[in-house]
């Protein structure tokens, strides 16, 4: 039986904990034995509502011991690992923590805000000898991996061209408001937009170069819309577009559209589609399952059977903020293109 402590309890921490009760009434080997979150109104169930539905409305936090101190938690507790959904500015200095402790690590998105404090987290898992993953949970997203296995198969001939966007309101429920400040989240580009750019990473591999251009809408956060083309030597059209100033009744919306040679496959409104030139369009029978339920899943049977985290390993996710670096540094410089190759 696995023995599993999660820190931060607040609007990605409560999707987390759902899985968690899913996977133990599924007859998981594991048990959420620790809850850590330094704001104590979250254990009398006070939560901001998010943009998406991740989480239950209240919880029986009765049934957990409780902390409000991650060292006071990793001192008393026997854990198996630690689940990380706290904010982005924190990832770094807690996994080396948990992992100096000999504890293995499922840490949320994105792996820090810097490719050096990526580099201090693997060094610290090799030389424990414990386990790493980034919940880069597109990875393990049913259409997200149905697109990767016919870039991979070659089902439809090459990729010519691919689109991906993410858009939704602008964050207003997060501790402190850490995510409106950009040295903090990195903005939307590290935050929202990081889980296109680890997409682009996972399916292309790095391109030769890329060109951003962005824009600061809500004071102090960075860039929150932005567009990015990527340059591979194959001469396929690859480019990403994000904005997280869609308020209203907008909610929230990823897609993409990955046009081969013999066919296109568009995601939309939580819809996947095949196209293919030469037969009638179908809906590819793929599961139900969201991609934190399954990341979760696949983390635990990786410990479990202890084989390797190859889907969502730690170097490839620190490629992937090396290129967000590349990406920010472009922005910054009105849409200058960046060798990354
Ligand atoms: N995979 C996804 O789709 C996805 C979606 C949303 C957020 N996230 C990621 O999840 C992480 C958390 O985001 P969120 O939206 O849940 O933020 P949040 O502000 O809603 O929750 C963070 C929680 O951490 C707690 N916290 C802050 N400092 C702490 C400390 N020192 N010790 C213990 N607890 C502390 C806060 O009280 C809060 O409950 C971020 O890295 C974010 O990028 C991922």
């Amino acid at each position: 039986m696995l023995k599993v402590g999660l820190i931060g309890i607040g609007f990605m921490g409560r999707g987390h904990l759902d899985n968690y009760l899913r996977l133990e009434r599924e007859g998981f080997p594991i048990k959420l034995v620790a809850i850590c979150d330094i704001d104590k109104n979250k254990f009398e169930n006070r939560f901001l509502p998010g943009n998406i539905d991740v989480g239950n409305k209240a919880y029986d936090f009765s049934k957990y011991h409780l902390y409000t101190d991650i060292d006071e938690m990793l001192e008393n507790e026997d854990l198996d690992y630690i689940d990380t959904p706290r904010p982005t500015y924190l990832h770094a200095e807690v996994a080396i923590k948990a992992l100096n402790k000999g504890l293995n690590v499922l840490c949320e998105k994105p792996m820090s805000l810097s490719s050096k404090n990526c580099m201090d987290m693997i060094e610290a898992s090799e030389k424990s000898n414990k386990k790493l993953m980034i919940a880069q949970c597109l990875r393990f997203w049913p259409a997200y991996e149905y697109i990767k296995e016919c870039i991979e198969t070659g089902r439809f001939g090459k990729v010519v061209s691919g689109s991906f966007f993410r858009g939704g309101s602008t964050p207003k429920w997060s501790y402190n408001d850490w995510y409106l400040k950009k040295e903090l989240s990195g903005g939307c580009l590290f935050d929202q937009h990081i889980h296109d750019v680890d997409t682009i990473n996972w399916l292309f591999g790095k391109p030769k170069s890329l060109s951003t251009i962005a824009k600061n809408v809500v004071e102090g956060s960075g860039y929150d819309i932005l567009s990015t083309n990527y340059i591979y030597e194959d001469g396929k059209i690859i480019n990403t577009q994000d904005d997280w100033t869609l308020n209203g009744d907008y909610g929230f919306q990823m897609r993409f559209r990955v046009n081969f040679e013999k066919g296109n496959v568009i995601y939309e409104h939580g819809k996947l589609k095949v196209n293919p030139n030469d037969s009638e369009g179908f809906i590819p029978d793929i599961s139900n399952d969201d991609g934190y339920y399954r990341e979760i899943k696949y983390f635990i049977n990786s410990l479990i059977n202890d084989t390797p985290i190859i889907t969502a390993d730690p170097r490839s996710c620190m490629e992937t903020i090396i290129i967000a670096e590349a990406e920010s540094h472009s922005a910054d410089m009105g849409g200058k293109f960046i060798d990354l190759i």
